[in-house]
């Protein structure tokens, strides 16, 4: 089996940044990667993403907005997901689980546990090996945002809504510091790669 890295963080952390460095870095070590996000990775599961991050669709409910996650989620499960880590890959996943638990079951309201219950449909016993998740404070991470392009459904949220996501967030990696890595977002680009790269090197080697 392969090995399934999860990256979280609110809105602005810096995750996609981070995920480049480590493929690079993992790359260099030899290993065979993959890099998939969330929503999105499919052809189906980059439409639902259209559907869900669409600006104009303000009276998409709560539950809607859960099951579409979890429905692009499941085609990625499926289609790329199991069959990389049967071929011993390793995948590097730009969010997961932890986004709908902090954004639908936090910040929604909805409750983690449902969020957790509905999920198992879409990925069964596939969890990840290890989250990282990078913790940045909500205004920092939406004004960088705001310079990078236009503001997507999500992003268009008040910052209320960007905060509850700050603190679930923070919520959730206590909950399992077993398996989440939590690292300092407002840390130097380099500083936060070496963190990253030494909690990876300690389960995959
Ligand atoms: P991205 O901008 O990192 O690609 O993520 C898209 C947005 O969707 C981001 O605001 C977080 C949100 N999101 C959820 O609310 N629930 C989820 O399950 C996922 C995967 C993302």
């Amino acid at each position: 089996m392969g090995v399934f890295l999860t990256m979280e963080g609110p809105d602005g952390a810096g995750k996609s940044t981070q995920i480049e460095l480590l493929r690079d870095y993992l790359s260099r070590k030899g290993y065979d990667i993959i890099v998939c996000r969330e929503p999105g990775g499919t052809k189906i599961s980059e439409a639902i993403r259209q559907v869900i991050l669409n600006k104009d669709f303000t009276e998409m409910s709560h539950m809607t907005e859960l099951l579409l996650y979890t429905a692009a989620r499941a085609q990625l499960m499926e289609e790329v997901i199991r069959p990389a880590l049967k071929e011993g890959k390793v995948v590097i996943c730009d969010r997961f689980v932890e986004s709908s638990a902090v954004y639908q079951g936090i910040a929604r309201g909805m409750g983690i546990e449902l969020v957790y219950e509905i999920n198992q449909y879409a990925i069964g016993d596939t969890l990840p090996d290890l989250t990282i998740m990078i913790d940045l404070d909500a205004k920092t991470g939406i004004s960088r945002k705001k310079e990078q392009a236009e503001l997507d459904r999500m992003e268009r949220e008040a910052l209320d809504f960007h905060e509850k996501v700050v603190k679930g967030y923070r919520e959730i990696a206590a909950l399992h510091p077993e398996r989440i890595y939590k690292v300092d977002g407002h840390q130097t680009i380099e500083e936060i790669h070496k963190k990253i790269a030494a909690a990876v090197d300690k389960i995959i080697s």
